[in-house]
């Protein structure tokens, strides 16, 4: 039971997974998004379904309450249904969601958004992650005319990326083949596969950062390699965006890409896509195409905008840095008094901080994850086993929550590897399963 009386699993998962087994006959693979099912979770030792979340809490459907680290798989940087984007949307909902012509909140946004993210002399939008992606891939392919792309990092479910992965199921191969990922930190290899794709390459893709900080001025000379054979550099910053900087990561290191991808962070949880880049490039839309019916959807828009000024208003991305050096301070102190350092460690930056674990070789531990989650579920700490998604919301009371959370499931940690016996056995769960085979080990996902 967690030592907050109100948290945890109080109540159970019986409506929980109820529901699962309902979906499971008739929604395919029983969930919308990979990142939120069972799996993931803990399946046996988590809740499966959420009705009602407020700040940084959240309500199942068994009635139990956690404090949210995943936020909504990281859009929601303000806070769950927060007063003043919330007012907003709903004043924009008196006005109309989808118009017949065009509408003045695209120019206003677009100009918001100018202003603040450096590489932008242009956007366009669209309604999520994957599609601006594969936008930007296709504009880079339009504008160099080459075709082969290097990623680095998860960018959604379009066959241009999808195929380089093990669930690359119905994307033929002639378009699997044209996809390459990379390792970060890794510039030789980089290097080599320009060598080995000479003359092919139109994009590198990449998040400019996920568990590995850049060494060695890593992000400048990936940008030189890809200019020197012809490439673009592409950042997708849809979780470094409004989190590292408004401007996202290539603000804060102060790299500036071609072109780069947006979304999550600036609506706090409506569904935004934002292609964005240099002028030169950007008007290759009038050849490369990209046109949707809800991209202009007003009732995000209207979100986007008041969150925009909030931010700027409250300095929000100060506070989102202040909270996650203190969550950081105090797990890093945990890991040192309980000696686990070899099982559990922390990874990436304050605001995009992941916690791994691992044998003491250092490779992920499948089993030891879920047992880390097992027991912060426990406690009332929803998670993933990697980032923390924090937001606006979160309190001193929350981090020293999760903190105190993290403290027991070390000791737990410890007991299970100091016991020598098979972590399996520590499990009340099911063992997670991954949504890739392969991106954590090589630090490319999140969760
Ligand atoms: C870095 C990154 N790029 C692209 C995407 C795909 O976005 P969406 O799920 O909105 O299509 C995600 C989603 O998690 C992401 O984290």
């Amino acid at each position: 039971m967690s030592a907050n009386k109100k948290l945890g699993l109080r109540y159970g998962i019986k409506k929980s997974d109820e529901l699962w087994r309902r979906a499971l006959k008739v929604i395919a693979t029983g969930t919308q998004t990979f990142s939120r099912s069972p799996g993931v979770f803990p399946d046996g030792a988590a809740p499966k379904y959420v009705i009602r979340q407020k700040g940084s809490h959240v309500w199942d459907v068994d009635g139990n309450e956690f404090i949210d680290m995943v936020m909504g798989c990281g859009p929601t940087t303000l806070g769950h249904n927060y007063e003043p984007i919330n007012e907003a949307i709903k004043k924009q909902m008196d006005k109309g969601i989808l118009f017949s012509l065009l509408n003045p909140l695209e120019v206003e946004v677009a100009e918001k958004l100018v202003e603040c993210i450096p590489c932008a002399e242009m956007l366009k939008f669209s309604k999520n992650g994957s599609d601006v992606c594969a936008a930007a891939v296709r504009l880079a392919r339009a504008v160099t005319g080459k075709e082969m792309i290097l990623c680095y990092g998860y960018h959604g479910f379009q066959d241009w990326y999808i195929g380089s992965t093990d669930r690359n199921a119905g994307v033929p191969k002639c378009v699997r083949e044209l996809t390459k990922s990379f390792r970060y930190n890794d510039i030789s290899g980089l290097s080599k596969m320009f060598e080995q794709y000479h003359g092919r390459v139109a994009a590198v893709i990449m998040e400019p950062v996920i568990a590995e900080k850049p060494k060695d001025d890593f992000l400048n000379k990936v940008k030189a390699l890809a200019h020197e054979n012809g490439a673009l550099l592409i950042f997708d910053e849809m979780i470094s965006g409004f989190r590292f900087r408004m401007g996202g990561a290539q603000e804060f290191f102060n790299v500036v890409p071609d072109l780069a991808t947006f979304g999550k962070g600036i609506t706090n949880g409506m569904p935004l896509g934002v292609i964005a880049g240099k002028r030169k490039y950007m008007k290759n839309f009038d050849k490369a195409f990209l046109s949707s019916t809800y991209a202009p959807e007003a009732l995000t828009l209207a979100a986007a905008s008041a969150v925009i000024d909030f931010y700027k208003e409250n300095d929000v991305i100060a506070k989102l840095w202040e909270k996650g050096e203190y969550l950081e301070k105090g797990l890093r102190a945990i890991i040192d008094r309980h000696g686990v350092g070899k099982n559990v460690s922390l990874a990436g930056y304050p605001v995009r901080l992941m916690v791994n674990t691992h044998d003491s070789n250092g490779i992920h531990n499948l089993n030891l994850a879920t047992l880390y989650q097992q027991e912060m579920f426990k406690e009332g700490i929803l998670c993933f086993a990697g980032v923390l998604m924090l937001s606006y919301s979160h309190s001193r009371e929350d981090l020293d929550c999760f903190i105190d959370s993290f403290d027991k499931a070390c000791v737990v940690i410890k007991n299970a590897v100091e016991s020598g016996d098979d972590i399996a056995k520590f499990l009340r769960c099911k063992p997670g399963s991954p949504v890739f085979k392969g991106l954590r080990e090589r630090n490319a996902v999140s969760n």
